[in-house]
């Protein structure tokens, strides 16, 4: 499949709300990525329902809510009614990931787990063949601009390996600190969805960011 790009709202201009969500949709961006954070599971507190609600109801395209929370399961029916297309919680922040990732396929939703830069790619031996996306997390979440972790190449190809025998259908997500010069290898070593925050809003032309994103191709990877 052709790899898809998420464009992280966390880094849009909160005042010109309207405008960024705008360019998103005008943009070849597949889907627009919304980044909650509770202040307990990170050290960060990003917004919640209301915004989006007000980003739901310009986007054209699927909302992918990463939910950086402790015990997600208290609000998987609140996202799933604000208009989360795909809902992804941390492997982290579940003591019984088998059971939230049934409960956000029950509500319709693709289901995601994201996994922190420390914690072994083998925690998700057992759930990969449940769920539909895998997010691995290339920064430490809690805030964009970060700087990208190179061991996300490794574990990648690690997810890939597991997947290919578990879920071959797996979409292999990457957040935190993707560019232009890093896209070609995280695709190479076997993602298919990339997250982009800064490298797309800090951007002169964000449109053009976006399709820079969406063009590379794998084989452009410099080994
Ligand atoms: C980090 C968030 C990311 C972040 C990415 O905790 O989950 O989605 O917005 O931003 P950049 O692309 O700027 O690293
Ligand atoms: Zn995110």
């Amino acid at each position: 499949m052709k790899h898809l790009i998420a464009p992280s709202i966390l880094a849009a201009d909160f005042a010109h709300l309207q405008d960024d969500i705008n360019m998103v949709n005008n943009s070849e961006a597949d889907w627009f990525h919304v980044d909650i954070m509770d202040g307990l599971f990170v050290p960060n507190i990003s917004f919640g329902f209301p915004v989006m609600a007000a980003v739901k109801k310009y986007a054209q395209k699927p909302l992918d809510v990463h939910l950086m929370i402790v015990d997600p399961d208290r609000y998987l029916e609140r996202f799933a009614e604000a208009g989360a297309n795909n809902i992804t919680v941390h492997l982290e922040a579940c003591t019984h990931l088998h059971r939230t990732t049934s409960k956000i396929k029950e509500l319709g939703c693709i289901a995601g787990v994201a996994i922190n830069p420390h914690t072994p790619i083998a925690a998700l031996s057992d759930i990969v063949e449940y769920i539909d996306l895998v997010c691995i997390m290339s920064v430490n979440p809690g805030f964009g601009g970060q700087k990208f972790i190179e061991s996300t190449y490794r574990r990648i190809a690690e997810l890939k390996a597991l997947a290919m025998e578990r879920n071959p259908q797996l979409l292999i997500e990457i957040d935190g600190g993707v560019n232009e010069h890093n896209t070609a290898a995280l695709l190479h070593a076997g993602a298919n969805v990339l997250v982009a925050g800064n490298n797309v809003f800090s951007a002169a032309d964000p449109i053009a960011a976006v399709s820079t994103l969406k063009r590379i191709d794998p084989s452009q990877v410099k080994i």
